[in-house]
């Protein structure tokens, strides 16, 4: 239904987008996956042909994004970043242009209107004036807006920003039950919002692919590898690195070991066990065996995140740890831009 081939979208002096590839078949909801600034807002504006691509093609349902702009938007519901919700408007007076716009008149357009506002929960709000909505009707109005004219495929960038927990699981109900109607695809810089939403997940990180794989698939990778932290403390004198390293490393079943802080006598490592094995108890038993005390040893399986987060490079799985059990830092903002008329 969407095939992406070596796109890439710069701006001025950013390479938004680096030779990206991927493919969305028809019926699928898959979730693009990356960090702020990691070109999905880009991506999915070329989609939706308000961008055009640097180099690279996009087609949709066979239609290419440069070539046949009319076919494609036809095709194509898009939920920018940010709506253009007119606070003036009603509504129903808004799915009404916006139908319009998208070629719908007469018995057909109140239908849909009446259709979309009973799919996406908003008939109480019908003529509430958009501006006087919460955040969680505009956003579906945004999705009713998306789906006025029934396309084949929608395009859902970051669906539950700014949303808060009852909302989000509403909205996220919502796109769920779009997908068995719809091809979809949503942006979110959150793991959860792909793991709880998505089939399949294209991962992004600076413009460039780093995995494309089912979610399922992408969690079977967690599975298996024991991952553990260890810190081992000297009882006299000082404890050598390399030889506690080298005395790790030997433990069958290990597959790598880093070091990860030294302080006072203290050493922690970082073990990955090979797939399959379990090599708690060996390690515990060469610790003691070699003289050196065993202050911690610690399960630290992988989590979904942490792969992701060894995907797009960002930090380590332990530094991820280290983050996760400090007080969360706020988000990095992106640049706003203003988002096209629909
Ligand atoms: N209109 C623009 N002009 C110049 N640079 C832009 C513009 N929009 C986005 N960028 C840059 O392109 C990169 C990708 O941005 P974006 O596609 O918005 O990422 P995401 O949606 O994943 O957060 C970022 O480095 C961003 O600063
Ligand atoms: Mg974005």
């Amino acid at each position: 239904m969407i095939a992406v081939k070596e796109l890439t979208k710069r701006y001025a002096r950013t390479v938004a987008v680096d030779q990206i590839s991927f493919s969305v078949e028809k019926g699928q909801i898959v979730g693009f996956l990356g960090p702020n600034g990691a070109g999905k807002t880009t991506t999915m504006r070329v989609l939706t042909c308000f961008l055009p691509p640097s180099a690279g093609t996009a087609t949709v349902a066979g239609f290419d994004v440069l070539e046949q702009p009319r076919e494609v938007k036809r095709r194509i519901g898009y939920l920018p970043e940010a709506p253009p919700l007119y606070p003036e408007m009603a509504t129903t007076e808004y799915l009404r242009f916006v139908g319009k716009l998208k070629g719908l008149s007469g018995a057909e357009l109140d239908k849909r209107v009446d259709y979309v506002c009973g799919r996406c929960f908003i008939s109480d709000v019908k003529r509430k004036l958009l501006g006087k909505l919460s955040k969680g009707y505009r956003q579906r109005v945004g999705l009713a807006q998306a789906i006025i004219h029934n396309p084949e495929v929608l395009i859902l960038d970051e669906p539950t920003a700014g949303l808060d927990p009852k909302q989000i699981n509403e909205t996220r109900d919502l796109i769920r039950s779009l997908a068995g109607d719809h091809t979809i695809i949503l942006s979110t810089h959150i793991l959860p919002e792909v793991e709880q939403t998505c089939e399949q997940v294209i991962i992004i990180n600076k413009g460039k692919l780093v995995a494309t794989d089912s979610v399922h698939n992408l969690q079977a990778r967690t599975r298996g590898v024991e991952s553990v932290l260890i810190e081992v403390a000297g009882r006299a004198g000082a404890l050598a690195s390399e030889a506690v390293q080298q005395k790790l490393e030997q433990v069958p079943g290990v597959a790598k070991v880093v070091r990860r802080d030294a302080r006072d006598q203290r050493l922690i490592f970082e073990v990955e066990s090979q797939k399959g094995q379990l090599v708690r108890g060996d390690l515990a038993r060469a610790v003691v065996a070699s003289g050196w005390d065993l202050n911690e040893l610690r399960a630290a399986g992988m989590s979904l995140e942490e792969i992701f987060l060894e995907l797009t490079g960002s930090e380590t799985a332990a530094e991820a740890r280290d983050r996760a059990e400090q007080p969360a830092k706020p988000d990095e903002t992106t640049p706003t831009t203003s988002e096209p008329q629909p």
